[in-house]
């Protein structure tokens, strides 16, 4: 059994040389996102590319004081929330570039429960993550290292108004992408226990 290799190739890489990404390649990336599968032939996501020094600074911070606020409430020691907070603001701000993935709801169904509301925002957050894994898998057959960040969907309002997007965009998740680091050297992918993971009926 053998996975396609394009899928075998995109790997979570976390360290970038200096190079800039040009936009006409952060372009591509996210044209190859918003072909990813969506509910109903909406497309619910907006994507925010993100290159200026002082724009990923804003997000850093505007995120940052967020997580700070969060682990202080769960009685983090301050000295480790500053390193936390620390070490996030320079992985944001050290890639050449980053990618926000954002959902609005602009042509999803409307529900008047909440149930029915949750579900179909659900939906929508599928297919960011569809579009995500769309946006890595070009960025990997482009050459770029690319590595999904997770800080925006636990603060999507923080990391909206840090870049002063609409107020119906949300901030969902975050791609940083750059040039590869030739010295980095990522983790071993673990084996699939396949018999683990999937049933039959
Ligand atoms: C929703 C999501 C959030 C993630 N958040 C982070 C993150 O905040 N920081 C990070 O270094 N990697 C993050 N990752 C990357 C995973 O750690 C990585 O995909 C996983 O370890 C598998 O490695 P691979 O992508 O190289 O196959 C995230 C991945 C996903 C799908």
């Amino acid at each position: 059994m053998t996975v396609p290799a394009f899928l075998e190739a995109r790997r979570s890489i976390r360290a970038f040389t200096d190079a800039p990404v040009a936009d006409d390649a952060l372009d591509v990336l996210v044209a190859a996102a918003c072909i990813a599968p969506a509910p109903h032939h909406s497309r619910p996501w907006r994507f925010v590319t993100i290159t200026s020094a002082d724009a990923k600074e804003a997000l850093a911070a505007g995120m940052g004081a967020r997580w700070r606020t969060d682990l202080a409430a769960d009685d983090v020691a301050a000295d480790r929330i500053d390193e936390l907070v620390a070490a996030s603001h320079a992985k944001l701000t050290g890639a050449p570039a980053v990618v926000l993935g954002c959902l609005t709801w602009n042509g999803l169904d409307r529900y008047p429960d909440e149930a029915r509301r949750r579900a179909e925002w659900g939906m929508a957050l599928l297919s960011l993550g569809a579009a995500v894994e769309n946006l890595m898998l070009a960025a990997a057959d482009a050459g770029l290292a690319s590595c999904w960040v997770a800080a925006p969907i636990f603060c999507p309002d923080a990391a909206r108004d840090a870049l002063a997007l609409p107020d119906e965009w949300l901030p969902h998740a975050c791609v940083l992408v750059g040039h590869p680091d030739p010295a980095y050297v990522g983790r071993v992918r673990p084996p699939i226990p396949l018999d683990d993971l999937r049933a039959r009926r």
